[in-house]
C-alpha cells in the first residue's frame, strides 16, 4: 500500500514572516491528516524556520533545491547535510524550471538524487514533458529517458523510498491540468519502467502528478490507480486551498 504525499512546491515566494503565518494557519487544519504524507517546500531562507515550526506536527519539510556535494567551495550552493540540518527530510530534484532556466542535466539531477539518499534524505524527482515534446509523440521518449537518467544513482535497495513527480511542463503555472486520464497514461508507464529498473521495489515507488492541481481537480487525480500523491506550486500558497489537496478524499464528497 502506497501511502498518499501532498506536497507543496512554494518555489521563489513567502519571506520567513509569511511562511510562519501560513503554517500557523496550515497545521491545525489537517492536523488530523494522518493517512497521508503532507510535505511543504519553502524557500532556502524560510527553512530553518519551518523546520522549527513543523518540529511534533505531521507536516514534512523539503528544500526545491540541493547540491550534490558534500561541502567546499561551491559559492551559493546548499549541500544534502545541511538541509537535514534544518529539519528537512526530502528534497525536490530536477524540476523543470530548474531543468529550463538553470540547463541542470538528468547526469547532474542523478548525482543529487544520490547525494541525498547517502546523506539520510529522500529525493522528489520531477520528470516532464514539453508542449511540442507531447505534440510530437516524443512523451514516452522523454519521460524514458528523464527517468533513466536522473535514476541513474538510486541503488536498488534505497528505490521504494524513491517518489517521482510527473509534471507535464505544459500544465504547470498555467491552470491547464492533465486530464486524469492523461496523467493516468504516463504515470501507468513510468511505473513500468520503475519496475523495469528496479523490479518489485517499482510497485512500491510513490509517484506524484503536478501541473496546475487544485482544490477542485485534486480528487479525480488522486482517484487513478498509480497516482499517489500531489506537487502544487501555485494552489499551495493558501492554506485552505493547500489544507483542501491534502484532504482530498473530501473534494469528492464534495462535489
Ligand atoms: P503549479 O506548479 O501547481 O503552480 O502548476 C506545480 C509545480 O511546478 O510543481
Amino acid at each position: 500500500m502506497r501511502t498518499s504525499i501532498l506536497a507543496a512546491n512554494w518555489k521563489m515566494q513567502k519571506t520567513v514572516s509569511e511562511a510562519v503565518r501560513f503554517l500557523e494557519a496550515f497545521l491545525p487544519l489537517v492536523a488530523d491528516a494522518d493517512a497521508v504524507e503532507v510535505v511543504i517546500a519553502p524557500p532556502f531562507t524560510a527553512l530553518g524556520r519551518c523546520g522549527e515550526e513543523l518540529e511534533g506536527s505531521n507536516v514534512k519539510l523539503a528544500s526545491q533545491n540541493v547540491n550534490n556535494e558534500e561541502k567546499g567551495a561551491f559559492t551559493g550552493e546548499i549541500a544534502p547535510a545541511m538541509l537535514r540540518d534544518v529539519g528537512c527530510s526530502y528534497a525536490i530534484v530536477g524540476h523543470s524550471e530548474r531543468r529550463a532556466l538553470y540547463g541542470e542535466t538528468d547526469a547532474f539531477i542523478a548525482k543529487k538524487a544520490g547525494a541525498l539518499l547517502a546523506a539520510g534524505l529522500l529525493p522528489i524527482v520531477c520528470v516532464g514533458e514539453l508542449l511540442d515534446e507531447r505534440e510530437s509523440n516524443r512523451t514516452f521518449d522523454v519521460i524514458g529517458r528523464q527517468l533513466a537518467g536522473s535514476l541513474a544513482e538510486v541503488p536498488v535497495e534505497r528505490a521504494s523510498e524513491v517518489v517521482i513527480a510527473y509534471e507535464p511542463v505544459w500544465a504547470i503555472g498555467t491552470g491547464k491540468t492533465a486530464t486524469p486520464e492523461i496523467a493516468q497514461e504516463v504515470h501507468a508507464f513510468i511505473r513500468e519502467k520503475l519496475g523495469e529498473a528496479f523490479g518489485s521495489a517499482g510497485k512500491d515507488m510513490r509517484i506524484q502528478y503536478g501541473g496546475s492541481v487544485k482544490p477542485e481537480n485534486v480528487y479525480d487525480l488522486m482517484a487513478k490507480p498509480d497516482i499517489d500523491g500531489a506537487l502544487v506550486g501555485g494552489a499551495s500558497l493558501d492554506p485552505d486551498s493547500f489544507a483542501k489537496i491534502v484532504q482530498f478524499e473530501k473534494q469528492g464528497v464534495a462535489q
